[in-house]
């Protein structure tokens, strides 16, 4: 949803005012339907772990928030339903479990550090989307893939155009195809010169006939879109959130408390919650909530950044408190499509917060607040460009 003009952190006040009058309220779509926007903390967690409530989007009712292509869109597990769903997710679990993910602490300091090494010797002012905030995750996920980095600008290309609200369905297609076609090349590659990573992993699988090759491909494409579109987003959002609230970025920049440092996170995902187009589904049966109840076959909208700033679950929401216990956000979703990479997220958001403001504690907004340019078109909310200078 978009956010209001001049409030670049809060969620769209219409929204917020929906929530105080009721747990549901309906909303119009661009295709006149009249989906329900699910408002409050509670009953979203209940209706997200609700075995009667839908992901697929091929299903008549599912709140598109925008056209759908002929033939479907092809964006692998994160738009199906168990068992299905649950049959791919399985297969890629495993490199993004706690103890697996934790092991990668080492290499992420390294780039984070490389990084930073290179802002401090390149160009002052600079843009840190460009120059840090989205090679921070490429990195990092190309690594854990085995795609060749030396590929980013191919394929942010393709992603940031999946990505966008205000595309034409042409356009979105276009770009599916290739990063798909892109995709299904390396799972090839991958069998034939098979190496450590996920995506030979798939290759391998793909071989032992447990998955067709067009399904790798399309896990590879959700994987990388996922994997770098939204971190790099909290990265320069949470940064220029830590500007606009100097007493929390000295918080953060002059402690070495890993606690902090770990709360400092769960927080500005809370706060920021950049996946601001809310969790789309449809039920397959009726639901009562409270006094009302959900038809089957309608559409739920699971206003996830409205209930990160549910006054009952989050006291004084709208403060930005990083020493607050934000633990129970939504902003990874809940239930069965919960954030597969959120251990990952965290990780990267934990050593690009407790390393960037203390290697340049003079980093400081090169511009005015009014003049930066934001993602209000976006699937994934955050900032274009982000000019900094120390
Ligand atoms: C700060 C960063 C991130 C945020 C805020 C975020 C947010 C989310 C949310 C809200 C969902 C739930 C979608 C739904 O219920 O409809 C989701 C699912 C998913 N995320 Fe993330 N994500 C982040 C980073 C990552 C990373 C680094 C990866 C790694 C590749 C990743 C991979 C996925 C996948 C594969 C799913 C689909 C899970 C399923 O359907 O079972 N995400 N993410």
């Amino acid at each position: 949803m978009r956010r209001a003009p001049g409030c670049p952190f809060d969620p769209p006040p219409a929204a917020r005012a929906k929530q105080e009058e009721g747990p549901l309220a309906r909303v119009g779509l661009w295709d006149g339907s009249t989906p329900w926007l699910v408002t409050r903390h509670a009953e979203q967690r209940a209706l997200m772990a609700d075995p009667r409530v839908s992901a697929d989007i091929t299903r008549p009712g599912y709140p598109s928030s925008a056209p759908i292509p002929p033939g479907g869109t092809s964006i692998s597990f994160i738009l199906m339903d168990d068992p299905e769903h649950g049959r791919l997710r399985r297969m890629v679990t495993a490199p993004f479990a706690t103890k697996r993910v934790q092991a990668l602490r080492p290499a992420i300091q390294r780039i984070v550090d490389d990084l930073v090494d290179e802002l401090l010797a390149g160009p002052n002012p600079v843009d840190l989307v460009d120059a840090f905030a989205l090679p921070v995750p490429s990195l990092v996920i190309c690594e854990l893939l085995g795609v060749p980095y030396a590929d980013h600008e191919y394929f942010q290309d393709s992603s940031k155009t999946i990505v966008k609200r205000d595309v034409s369905t042409e356009q979105r297609t276009a770009a599916m195809g290739k990063l798909m076609s892109y995709l299904d090349d390396l799972v090839g590659t991958k069998m034939e010169h098979p190496a450590d990573d996920l995506l030979s992993g798939l290759a391998t699988r793909v071989e032992a006939g447990e998955l067709t090759r067009s399904e790798a491909a399309q896990m590879g494409v959700l994987l990388l879109i996922a994997g770098h579109e939204t971190t790099a987003n909290m990265i320069a959002l949470g940064t220029l959130a830590l500007f606009e609230n100097p007493d929390q970025l000295a918080l953060l920049r002059d402690s070495d408390d890993p606690t902090l440092v770990a709360s400092a996170v769960e927080e500005l995902l809370r706060y920021l919650n950049i996946t601001h187009s809310g969790r789309r589904r449809v039920a397959t049966a009726d639901i009562p909530v409270g006094d009302q109840v959900i038809r089957a076959g309608e559409g739920l909208i699971m206003a996830n950044d409205i209930a990160n700033r549910d006054a009952e679950v989050f006291p004084d929401p709208d403060r930005l408190d990083l020493r607050r216990d934000a633990r129970r956000h939504l902003a990874f979703g809940f239930g069965v499509h919960q954030c597969l990479g959120q251990q990952l997220a965290r990780l990267e958001l934990q050593v690009v917060y407790s390393t960037l403001y203390r290697r340049i504690p003079t980093l400081e907004l090169a511009t005015d607040l009014d003049k930066v340019p934001f993602k209000h078109d976006g699937a994934v909310y955050g900032v274009y460009e982000l000019p900094v200078r120390w």
